[in-house]
């Protein structure tokens, strides 16, 4: 399902390369389109669709670590529910059958989802535990990310790219496209979705974190978001939408992870901050879940 990143054209194997054995890691292999644009399969099992001329590098090994650290204590459990709760219910009104076979680029193959800015793959690998139907793609330009996330579970396929001029995906390809806190590309996601695809986004809101933006140096929420994801969205119905938001304690050392794996105003001072409190820190976790369709 990927495609090339220049062209557009779908990417294969490399004749000779085994599929399975390019994926698994066993052996380095590549993937290329029919115009012979090549992209590495890295031997840590992520295939490599950065172009030359993205300088985004994304999340640092530092962040990446913090974030699969914190991730894995479990606090943002309720948010994997949610997601899986969405995608179970929507999976029910996707085409199946014949009216699946007819539509072309869709076939047979098993739902799939995208997870955009995918991160470490922990949402991915959740819901992919959760829903046996399903199969993932999760793109991230952080290579460190692609590291973890190419392990993060057997179903899921990783590759580094730049998503904000193009995704590198076959067009309506996909059943669901998730955006957990990472950027956004409506019009692209408009044409990865298959008939009756459906795209989750998860934003923080104002209160997200609120106790620790107070004294952590961390960097405010953009109370513009809003407004710009309802503009974004413009093309789109909005199907569903919950907040989720609970208290919880985290202790010093989940603090310091929180704090590292995301944009703080003060990197160093922020961390070393951290290491000065008291737990546990009781703290306000609050999220909007929103799902769309393209209209
Ligand atoms: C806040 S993290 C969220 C990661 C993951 N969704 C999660 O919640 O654990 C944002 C992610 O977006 C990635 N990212 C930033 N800019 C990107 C871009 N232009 N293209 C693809 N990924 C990008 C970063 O590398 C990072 O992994
Ligand atoms: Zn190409």
């Amino acid at each position: 399902m990927f495609a090339c990143p220049v062209c557009g054209l779908s990417l294969m194997p490399r004749a000779g390369s085994s599929d399975s054995a390019a994926w698994a890691g066993a052996r380095p292999g590549a993937l290329v389109c029919a115009a012979g644009h090549s992209f590495d399969v890295a031997k840590q099992g992520y295939v490599s669709l950065v172009t030359g001329d993205s300088h985004i590098v994304g999340d640092t090994s530092d962040m990446v670590q913090a974030r699969a650290s914190f991730l894995a204590t479990g606090v943002y459990e309720p948010i994997v529910s949610a997601l899986v709760e969405m995608l179970a219910s929507f999976d029910g009104r996707l085409p199946v059958g014949e009216e699946r076979a007819m539509s072309e680029s869709v076939g047979i193959r098993p739902l799939t989802f995208a997870d955009l800015g995918g991160g470490t793959g922990y949402y991915s690998a959740s819901i992919l535990d959760a829903l046996p139907a399903w199969d993932g793609v999760l793109l991230d330009v952080s290579k460190h990310a692609a590291k973890l996330a190419a392990r993060a579970h057997r179903r899921l396929k990783v590759a580094t790219a730049d998503l904000r001029t193009t995704i590198p995906l076959i067009t309506a390809s996909m059943d669901a496209a998730l955006v957990v806190f990472a950027p956004r590309n409506a019009a692209e996601i408009r044409r990865i979705l298959a008939p009756g695809g459906v795209c989750v986004v998860v934003t923080p809101t104002e209160r997200h974190l609120q106790e620790l933006r107070a004294t952590q140096h961390m960097l405010d929420i953009d109370p513009d978001k809003e407004d710009r994801l309802t503009r974004q969205f413009a093309d789109f119905n909005l199907m569903e939408q919950r907040q989720i938001e609970w208290q919880t304690d985290l202790t010093q050392q989940q603090v310091q992870w929180v704090v590292g794996m995301g944009p703080s105003a003060f990197h160093t001072e922020s961390t070393d901050r951290a290491s000065h409190i008291q737990d546990p820190v009781n703290t306000t976790v609050s999220v909007t879940v929103r799902a769309f369709q393209p209209k």
